[in-house]
């Protein structure tokens, strides 16, 4: 019997296109073309680890007794050390598996057909698809030339449909680092419209450039739920731990939504918990070199990017990505992401992250070795040229 069973018309919603071109990268390979990968955020490939004793207490975990499931909501411990970092009380903590299932459990918390929450464009692209799977009118409002928060644009865009205003800082795909100025207003307008602040941080330690000013420290009365995870910051994305922080008054029914979200997944690996403590506990020494490697790196391709006619940056100052523009005669983004490929360079296309943007972007991340990022850049200028 041949059978051909029917996708969900749902899943055909879901995409991720940071991974998406990874099926088009192989097929090349296959043909021999030895491929730089430049499409994902992960810095394992490219040499960087987790600091000794977060791995240590990783390794410590699975000697003791974590082998059970843990509370829904999370380890005691790193709640309350979380609560502690975050500067609210233990029960306003929920871990997850990543921010990943933190974005998605506040959207399933949040969002009825119809709503939505305002994305910033371009966007990290799992809150596309998550939009896209509330059933959610996807709306955007645009960011300025360096890529900050254009505030008029965002007070014209909320609409009565808004839940609430997510803000990605330091940003993926950007890099760009957000200013005092940007921050507060964007509290303003949040403040005016009685809307919730979302806030993505999970770089909030990687800025090598700029002020570093944390919307926590700025929020006032505006309530604000706090994402992060050991990925980034701690260099450790393969261990699945994030969290979300709810600040501020208000949250109570999403708390509680929150609570039953947690119960129905029954838990996150709990070894990776006690990882995850040890991270906020300890030493973050490695955060002072992780950023000077990235600065460097960062240099490299605003360097590459100044001498190669037809592209041009704004140079990042936190995380590891940067969204360049292309000139010349490639219909769009996927078109010229395809080319690079040809020439042995794994991108995103820009609208992947930006579906409402001009089709002249395509993502790169900076994390490779000075020598390797070198050589990724002379295959874009031959491209170009
Ligand atoms: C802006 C942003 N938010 C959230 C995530 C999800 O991170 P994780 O699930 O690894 O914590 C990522 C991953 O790349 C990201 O770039």
């Amino acid at each position: 019997m041949i059978l051909l069973i029917d996708a969900s018309s749902r899943s055909e919603l879901i995409s991720y296109p940071i991974r998406d071109i990874i099926q088009e990268a192989k097929k090349i390979e296959k043909t021999g073309t030895k491929m730089i990968y430049l499409n994902i955020g992960d810095p394992a490939p490219f040499g960087f680890r987790p600091p000794a004793h977060v791995l240590e207490a990783a390794a410590e975990a699975l000697k003791q007794n974590y082998s059970g499931y843990a509370p829904s909501e999370g380890d005691p411990e790193l709640r309350a050390a979380v609560a502690q970092h975050e500067k609210v009380a233990t029960q306003d903590v929920f871990i997850t598996a990543g921010l990943s299932e933190g974005i998605d459990f506040l959207f399933q918390a949040l969002i009825d057909p119809g709503r939505n929450i305002l994305l910033p464009t371009p966007s990290y692209p799992l809150y596309l698809t998550k939009e896209r799977l509330s059933y959610g009118t996807v709306d955007f409002y645009g960011c300025d030339s360096n890529f900050e928060p254009d505030l008029d644009s965002l007070r014209k865009s909320i609409t009565k449909y808004t839940k609430a205003i997510l803000v990605i800082n330091p940003n993926n795909p950007t890099g760009a680092v957000y200013s005092r100025k940007t921050l507060e207003g964007l509290v303003n307008i949040a403040g005016e419209h009685k809307l919730p602040i979302i806030s993505d941080e999970v770089y909030d330690q990687l800025v090598f450039d700029g002020e570093g000013v944390r919307l926590k420290d700025l929020h006032k009365d505006v309530p604000m739920v706090c994402g992060n995870s050991l990925s980034k910051n701690y260099i450790y994305p393969g261990a699945r731990v994030g969290y979300l922080a709810f600040h501020g008054e208000g949250w109570d029914k999403i708390k509680d939504a929150t609570q039953r979200l947690c119960n129905q997944r029954l838990s996150v690996n709990w070894e990776m918990q006690r990882a995850y403590i040890a991270a906020i506990k300890g030493s973050h020494e490695h955060v002072k070199s992780f950023n000077s490697e990235l600065r460097k790196r960062r240099d490299i391709l605003v360097k590459r990017i100044k001498t190669i006619p037809g592209l041009s940056v704004v140079p990042p100052k936190g995380a590891f990505y940067s969204f360049v523009r292309f000139e010349g005669p490639w219909k769009d983004d996927l078109e010229f992401v395809r080319g690079l490929l040809k020439a042995g360079v794994v991108t995103v296309p820009g609208s992947g992250f930006a579906p409402n943007l001009e089709r002249k972007y395509f993502r790169i991340v900076f994390l490779p070795k000075p020598e390797q990022l070198e050589e990724a850049f002379n295959r874009i200028e031959k491209f170009m040229k």
